[in-house]
């Protein structure tokens, strides 16, 4: 079975490299960020995101019982929590800084790490996250790391939110780019860092079509 993981920071463009993969190969896709912005979405509602440490069964067993769905829609995949809707509220900045506090905690990680394996089916997966190729598919036969310079990616992150309708100050979204940054890559579970069997790229000064014909060259020598 094919799988190719994107590992990289925030604003790198993976996201929209992974669909575009997704749909080139035609793979299933997962974004793993989204399932973690919706388990700090979940635990933010129920009261349990500031006190983790203190209720890390209760939010262990929220992790499990996460109920969600992808649903593929002509604006793209549409995001439920327990039956609602939640595709644009899980873009806002906060529920990604929830995402991020959940994304330390090693039960949490563990809790999640069965329902994204169940990603990878015989049609092959385009997984995108931060461990993708390091913890979650080690055994993925394409990995890429993909990165950029931490303002280019807090200017696309601010156009992106800006067509998606989310009201945002760029200047706030740096800071909180390199506060997640610095989070993701320091922890002690699951560091953002890329595979040894990695390729790097930085996407700083390339187009998204430059990126993707870069990574499609790598891809097509590795798939099985
Ligand atoms: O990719 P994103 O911005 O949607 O991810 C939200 C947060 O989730 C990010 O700060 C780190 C965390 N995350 C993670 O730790 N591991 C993953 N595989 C994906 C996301």
């Amino acid at each position: 079975m094919n799988i190719i993981t994107i590992d990289g920071p925030s604003g790198s463009g993976k996201g929209t490299l992974a669909t575009k993969l997704a749909q080139h190969y035609q793979f299933q896709l997962l974004d793993s960020g989204a399932i973690y912005r919706l388990l700090g979405l979940s635990l933010a509602e129920q009261g349990l995101l500031n006190t983790l440490n203190g209720n890390i069964a209760e939010a262990v067993h929220v992790a499990t019982h996460l109920d969600i769905e992808f649903i593929p829609s002509n604006a793209g995949i549409l995001t439920y929590l327990n039956g609602q809707d939640v595709s644009k509220q899980i873009r806002q900045e906060d529920v990604g800084q929830f995402a991020s506090k959940v994304a330390a905690v090693a039960p949490l990680r563990d809790a999640l790490l069965a329902r994204q394996r169940q990603f990878a089916t015989l049609q092959g997966l385009v997984a995108d996250g931060r461990d993708m190729g390091t913890v979650v598919f080690p055994q993925a036969q394409a990995k890429i790391y993909l990165t950029a310079s931490v303002t280019s990616r807090a200017e696309r992150r601010y156009k992106q939110l800006q067509a998606m309708g989310v009201d945002a100050k760029l200047s706030a979204i740096l800071i909180n780019i390199e506060e997640r940054d610095r989070r993701d890559m320091e922890r002690e579970v699951a560091p953002l860092k890329p595979a040894t069997d990695a390729i790097i790229i930085d996407s700083s000064h390339l187009s998204i079509d430059t990126v993707f014909n870069q990574m499609c060259a790598y891809i097509d020598t590795k798939l099985i």
